[in-house]
């Protein structure tokens, strides 16, 4: 069965975008199933004739985009913006790169208004902020969860849509007023607004999980591009400190609307260390200089908000967990080449609470925030990897390194990146 699903095993931000679109070469179709333009994914194309590399961030089109044979699926679990849509759209077009023919919405996608944007905004004005990244994706989930969502597919009608708009407003008025001054959140210029949209985008709209599935009989490949990461999933991660949907393997099927039984394979991007950005228990977090290096080193700014990312040691304790919850049977392992210049680098093996060492990777704050990270050291190899174009060449101290990841969560070492561009990919397997 032909769906391969990738996904960020850690808290985002894995090297998700560099691994799909690699991996695009060989498939039909890669599907975005989750999330929406939180989501910020890196991909860094060759420059042409002696011409620098071109950097693309996607936040809503699947990173499979780059490739001309490749069809790009948003399917019904992403909320959509379709302004950002759409200023991704242009941004592609005007560097060469037509979707046109190959992109596919799906009719069933929730919308994100621009009343959800404040309302994210709102909500992070109090206690417990999240460290969202403000893209109103909590809201747009809670209005598609309480089943009055506007989707894609009410674009077509205008009175349904003003129904649902006038509703949605004046539920949330209390809030809404305070945020917006009187007549700013004017229903009729929304409906303009986004009737506007559905122009645009109606070429791309259709019956995505249909799509899917008729692709699927024709025995055609597919990559569900998972965003954020396990971590940060509503159900498994570190709830509350989370986004609001499922980017855990479960979502794939939900998400695009495909059977479990059409999934072949889950693999895991796992970055070389941790990072984490917003708030929330980050157990192996480095505080000092050491996370300051990482950062550096790593350029760890969030593709979408710009904020810097908090970094850490790997944890392989909470990774077994995402290797169990996800059924990850293979790694893509990402940023080796940050580690290059280090004397020494740890991993987490397992916690303790109060000296005692925890059974199971507890996903519940007020354990979580309390537990100690014990660590293993493995000896740097203090050479550059960044040019190596084979697995077999990297320092033994690297596949030292590499090894006890595979061999401590039970899974294939598959890929192994030493780079953000296309050919600093080298494959273990
Ligand atoms: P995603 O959200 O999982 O797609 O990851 P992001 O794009 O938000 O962040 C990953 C960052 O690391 C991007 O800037 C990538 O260009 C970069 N990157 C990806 N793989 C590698 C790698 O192996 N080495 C280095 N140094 N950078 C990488
Ligand atoms: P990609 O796909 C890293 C984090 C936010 C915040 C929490 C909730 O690029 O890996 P939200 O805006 O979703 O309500 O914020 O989730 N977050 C991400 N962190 N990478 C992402 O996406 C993220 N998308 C959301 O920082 O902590
Ligand atoms: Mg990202």
């Amino acid at each position: 069965m032909p769906v391969q699903i990738i996904l960020g095993a850690q808290w985002g931000d894995e090297g998700k975008g560099k691994i799909v679109d690699h991996l695009s070469n060989r498939v039909d179709i890669v599907a975005r199933y989750q999330g929406g333009a939180n989501a910020g994914h890196t991909v860094i194309l060759p420059g042409k004739k002696g011409q620098p590399d071109r950097h693309f961030v996607l936040h809503l089109i699947p990173s499979g985009i780059f490739h001309k044979h490749v069809a790009c699926v948003i399917g019904n679990g992403v909320v959509l913006d379709p302004a950002a849509l759409l200023s991704e759209i242009h941004q592609l077009e005007t560097s060469g790169i037509n979707v046109s023919g190959r992109l596919l919405i799906s009719h069933n996608a929730h919308l994100i208004m621009p009343y959800h944007k404040a309302l994210d905004a709102a909500r992070e004005q109090g206690e417990n902020k999240i460290g969202t990244t403000g893209r109103g994706i909590g809201p747009a989930y809670i209005d598609k969860y309480t089943r009055t969502g506007i989707r894609v597919v009410d674009l077509l009608d205008r009175d349904v849509l003003r129904r649902k708009l006038k509703h949605n407003i004046e539920s949330n008025n209390e809030v809404l007023s305070k945020i917006y001054h009187k007549d700013e959140l004017n229903v009729d210029k929304i409906i303009a607004e986004y009737q506007e949209f559905d122009k645009k985008i109606d070429e791309y709209v259709t019956d995505t999980s249909d799509y899917l599935i008729a692709a699927l009989r024709k025995k055609k490949s597919i990559l569900a591009e998972g965003a954020q990461g396990a971590l940060l999933d509503v159900d498994h991660g570190t709830y509350p400190f989370v986004t609001s949907s499922n980017p855990t393997s479960g979502g794939a099927c939900t998400g695009l609307g495909i059977p479990p039984t059409s999934v072949n394979s889950v693999v895991g991007v796992v970055k070389a260390y941790s990072t984490r950005v917003g708030n929330g228990p980050f157990p192996t977090e480095l505080t000092n200089a050491i996370g300051e290096q990482l950062r550096k080193i790593g350029s760890e700014f969030g593709a979408t908000t710009g904020r810097p990312r908090r970094c850490g040691w790997l944890d392989l304790f909470s990774l077994g967990y995402s290797v169990r919850v996800n059924g990850i049977e293979r790694l893509a392992i990402t940023k080796l080449d940050v580690l290059d210049g280090f004397d020494e680098i740890n991993v987490c093996i397992d916690y303790t609470l109060d000296g005692i060492p925890v059974k199971h990777f507890p996903t519940d704050l007020q354990k979580l925030e309390r537990v100690v990270p014990r660590y293993r050291t493995f000896k740097g190899w203090k050479s550059s990897t960044s040019s190596l174009r084979k697995f077999s060449d990297l320092p033994r101290e690297a596949r030292a390194y590499l090894a006890f990841i595979e061999k401590h969560l039970g899974t294939t070492l598959w890929m192994v990146s030493v780079g953000a561009r296309r050919d600093q990919t080298l494959f273990a397997k």
